[in-house]
């Protein structure tokens, strides 16, 4: 699903962002890309939807080099993509459904097709009395998980996310991680960033280390939430 070759992404003038990345990840797998705070795991997410564009090397999403996208090409790929971003951009005249259906209307199914499988992602993710709000009058961690149910309305092969459970509450965080992980067992690729390691490891899957823009190790997490 993804391929990264000697990927460097850097930023002037300190030369910050990521180096010399490289690795794969296979079709359906769960991995979660893991430092601290400066180690370069949103450089990393943006290069893989090709929000900007690398300094060198090559990233192939789908058998599909992206370093050279735009255009409409570009917004095609996208389209097939689950972007779970920290700057929500909730329409805020519209309500949590209206948000997360919304995006699935401009893809053509129908109205009631839509609100239906927005309803059932809100319900998921414990929104279900909340589906009719304005996202200003929705907490932070309401936003979040509205956001998320957007990310995942068109069934993306590939979610990307970054942070997803940074303003949730422990019980909320491992409740979103567990439909993350039901919806790769569905079959979709899940690349999460996320600096919450104690949560991560209560998840079944791999996890990429990164430090000071370096990919600096690797290891699997077996998981002891991860059951349904
Ligand atoms: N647009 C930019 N211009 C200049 N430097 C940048 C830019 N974006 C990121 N950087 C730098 O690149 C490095 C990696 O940043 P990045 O945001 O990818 O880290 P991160 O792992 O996501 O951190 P956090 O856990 O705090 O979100 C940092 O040193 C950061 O200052
Ligand atoms: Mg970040």
């Amino acid at each position: 699903m993804i391929q990264l070759h000697n990927v460097s992404k850097l930023y002037p003038p300190d030369n910050t962002g990521v180096r010399d990345i490289g690795f794969q990840v296979e079709d359906g797998e769960f991995v979660f890309l893991c430092g601290p705070s400066g180690a370069g795991k949103t450089t990393l997410l943006r290069l893989l939807f090709r929000s900007e564009p690398v300094t060198e090397g090559q990233v192939i999403v789908n058998g599909r080099n992206i370093t050279r996208l735009k255009g409409k090409g570009l917004a095609a790929f996208r389209r097939r993509l689950g972007l779970v971003f920290q700057d929500f951009k909730l329409i805020p005249h519209m309500n949590a459904l209206e948000n997360v259906s919304l995006a699935a209307d401009v893809t053509g199914v129908s109205w009631r097709q839509s609100r239906r499988k927005a309803f059932a992602l809100l319900s998921e993710l414990g929104l279900k009395d909340r589906y009719g709000a304005l996202p200003p009058a929705l907490s932070g961690g309401e936003q979040q998980r509205v956001a998320i149910a957007r990310a995942l309305v068109n069934d993306p092969e590939l979610v990307l996310a970054d942070e997803p459970t940074g303003n949730l509450d422990p019980e909320m965080a491992e409740e979103t991680m567990r439909l993350f992980a039901r919806i790769q067992r569905r079959g979709t690729t899940v690349l999460i960033a996320t600096h919450d390691y104690r949560l991560l490891r209560r998840f079944e899957g791999r996890v990429l280390m990164m430090r000071q823009g370096r990919l600096v190790g690797e290891q699997y997490t077996a998981g002891a939430a991860a059951s349904p």
